[in-house]
């Protein structure tokens, strides 16, 4: 395994809190024989056991920690020793109540709930920093861990005032002068200018949040001092032995951290995911939870962890039903076929109280093992092990699609041209969708990541430049790449001002393009192009200067002027799309581009998403692995080729059954 966690297979288990149940010894051999039978080689151990293993400050008590994982080891359970820094004991809030997080409104919280300590007070690194040095003594060399996992889905921000010097310090870093800082943030609006590094606040919705470049860097400092955080806590475990990887838990669609700069931080990636099954369309909710597996691959483009999924519902979203029969396998078989060594679940034991004592578990209240929940967990299991050839594989693609924190921040933040929603996501949602749903491998990147490995790049709503990406899209596109930019493209800086000159700012002459006027509309209006597309939310009207008209809007003012247009440049080809097009006008572009390039389809047919089907491929540079996957309720025919293909895993060659899955060597 590429994560270099050294198991030959694929990781089965999840979440245990073996501390929930220490008065029931019972349970806890149980829980042993269950493992077992359930066919789980992996807990993560003490996420949030840190009053059990210190009551009282500085009194560990560790014996029945370790006990516990002795006995895993024992019955050839591994450990991913996670650090009990989400959820701090009373007596150290207490004591100390500069751990507390304060709000934006500038106020302190009281002790209660978890991911809400605050980041910079050096206290609380110290108290964490000691926990962390007492489990590296005991785990870091206990050959049971295989990995640790850094806390639990660090979020959130402080505002105290440690948080405010750290956030001066890192403005005086990023610029020379406060003279800068103001020619940056813009301050000379409305006379907002600072005199000195010392008035600088972090914003607020009852003091400064107009300052759009504040607002930004307030952002990136809050990753940084997160990622800060997590560093010190790594450094204490590598010290005590370096070769156990570290992660931790990322979550679905988190737009207030960067993840992609937690890169290089962590030995591999891993992230919860809690999809709404069986809400409205499993097969839409099937696509939209590929994307973020994808996401979660690209950051380290490596396979990563499924560290947490419900074997069956949850309970804190509006509705928890439980996956149907197959649902499980389905969507557990989902995370391998896009790049997962493991199906992780929370919670292994269902907690008898408080606030996920009705959250799906393996076992259940009644402590069974004869559950449907128990027998289909056993069940992947087993069939993870028949497959466990693929673990380590990759997954490949000649598609990288723009997602970029920094710039999300700052469009939904820049205040017009339609704040009723820019719908970032949703655009990127349809380019994903228009390749995937053709069985094609879909990376994505930011403006730091390294394009030399695709062939089609895609950047949607490409507001703000940085790092010098103009430059580079540029190149990749005279050096034989396809480039499909959106409307709303090349308009501010890293700071969020405006470049002042022609739109996309130094790609026009790329794209062949000038945008003249930008259009937000209200909801309910649609309006179409002469292709018979639809649009909504946002077009522009743009003036060719060189690049070819593919259609023209039909109505309106700017009826008859260019919507979409393609440019060749250099040994490549950039396309503009001046309008937020309904989904087919992706597909078919989509379709029309790989046809173009001969890129090859895994099965064929260009309709295969509508039915439910969903395909991916990992390679390990010697074998092939092609997943399809059906997420709907009918048997589905698909044409795979026989005589180079083997079905390894699923039922019947040429079709495949509803929730099936079907793993093809070739
Ligand atoms: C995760 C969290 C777990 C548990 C789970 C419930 O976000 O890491 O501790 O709360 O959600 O779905």
């Amino acid at each position: 395994m590429d994560i270099n966690l050294n198991i030959h297979s694929f990781l089965h288990g999840g979440d245990y809190n073996p501390e929930q149940w220490l008065a029931y010894p019972e349970v806890l051999d149980k829980d042993l024989e269950y493992l077992v039978e359930a066919n789980c080689n992996i807990v993560t151990l003490g996420v949030f056991s840190w009053a059990s293993l210190e009551a009282f400050e500085g009194q560990y008590d560790f014996e029945w920690l370790v006990t516990i994982v002795d006995k895993l080891h024992d019955k050839g359970i591994y450990v991913m020793m996670a650090t009990p820094s989400g959820a701090r004991p009373k007596w150290l809030a207490d004591k100390y109540q500069e751990v507390l997080r304060v709000d934006e409104k500038r106020q302190r919280q009281l002790f209660g709930a978890r991911h809400n300590h605050c980041y910079t007070s050096s206290v609380y690194r110290k108290k964490v920093e000691e926990i962390n040095q007492e489990l590296a003594k005991r785990f870091a060399n206990h050959p049971a861990i295989v990995g640790w996992h850094i806390s639990n889905e660090f979020g959130g921000e402080c505002h105290c005032p440690l948080c405010q010097d750290a956030f001066r310090d890192w403005v005086k870093k990023r610029y020379d002068s406060i003279e800068e800082v103001n020619e940056k943030w813009y301050t000379t609006f409305w006379s907002h200018n600072y005199q000195s590094f010392d008035q600088i606040e972090s914003p607020s919705s009852i003091g400064e949040n107009g300052l759009h470049g504040l607002n930004l860097d307030w952002k990136r400092f809050v990753t940084d001092q997160t990622i800060d955080f997590m560093k010190a806590e790594i450094q204490v475990l590598k010290s005590y032995n370096s070769d156990i990887p570290v992660t931790t838990n990322f979550m679905y669609y988190f737009n207030e951290l960067n993840y992609f700069k937690f890169k290089e931080h962590l030995d591999f990636i891993s992230w919860d995911t809690y999809p709404t099954w069986h809400k409205n369309s499993d097969v839409e909710i099937a696509m939209d939870n590929s994307l973020w597996h994808d996401m979660m691959r690209s950051i380290k483009q490596k396979p990563f962890i499924l560290m947490e999924s419900s074997p069956s519902y949850t309970n804190w979203q509006g509705i928890s039903k439980p996956k149907k029969p197959g649902m499980h396998m389905l969507s557990s078989m989902q995370a391998i076929a896009h790049g997962s060594d493991a199906v992780m679940y929370f919670q292994w034991r269902q907690s008898r109280g408080a606030s996920e004592k009705f959250h799906g578990s393996v076992v259940q209240h009644d402590g069974s093992n004869k559950t449907r929940v128990f027998q289909e967990v056993k069940q992947l299991g087993d069939d993870l092990n028949g497959i466990k050839d693929i673990q380590g594989s990759l997954v490949k693609s000649d598609i990288g699609i723009f997602y970029d924190w920094e710039n999300k921040w700052a469009l939904e933040d820049a205040q017009g041209p339609r704040n009723k929603g820019m719908h970032y996501k949703e655009t990127v949602q349809k380019s994903y969708k228009g390749f995937r749903r053709l069985g094609l491998n879909v990376d994505f990147v930011d403006m730091e990541s390294d394009y030399s490995n695709y062939k089609i790049l895609v950047a949607p709503m490409l507001y703000m430049y940085r790092n010098n990406i103009q430059q580079k899209i540029s190149q990749f596109i005279a050096q034989g790449g396809i480039v499909i930019m959106t409307y709303w493209s090349g308009i501010v800086d890293e700071n969020d001002l405006c470049f002042l000159g022609k739109v996309p700012y130094k790609l026009n002459d790329v794209f062949g393009i000038e945008r003249k006027e930008v259009i937000g509309f209200y909801d309910d209006e649609v309006n179409s192009i002469s292709t018979g597309y639809t649009y909504k939310n946002l077009c522009e009207v743009i003036e060719p200067i060189g690049a070819k008209t593919l259609a023209t809007y039909e109505s309106d003012y700017y009826s008859g002027s260019p919507a979409v247009t393609v440019n060749e440049y250099g040994d490549g080809k950039a396309y503009y799309i001046g309008a937020d097009l309904e989904q087919s006008f992706y597909d078919d572009l989509y379709l029309n581009i790989i046809k173009a390039l001969n890129i090859e389809l895994p099965i064929d047919g260009s309709d295969n998403f509508p039915k439910g089907i969903l395909t991916s491929t990992r390679t390990d540079g010697r074998d092939n692995y092609l997943f399809i996957q059906n997420f709907s309720q009918e048997t589905h025919a698909v044409k795979v080729d026989e005589s180079s293909h083997t079905l390894i895993y699923g039922e019947g060659f040429q079709n495949i059954k509803p929730y099936g899955t079907n793993i093809y060597k070739y």
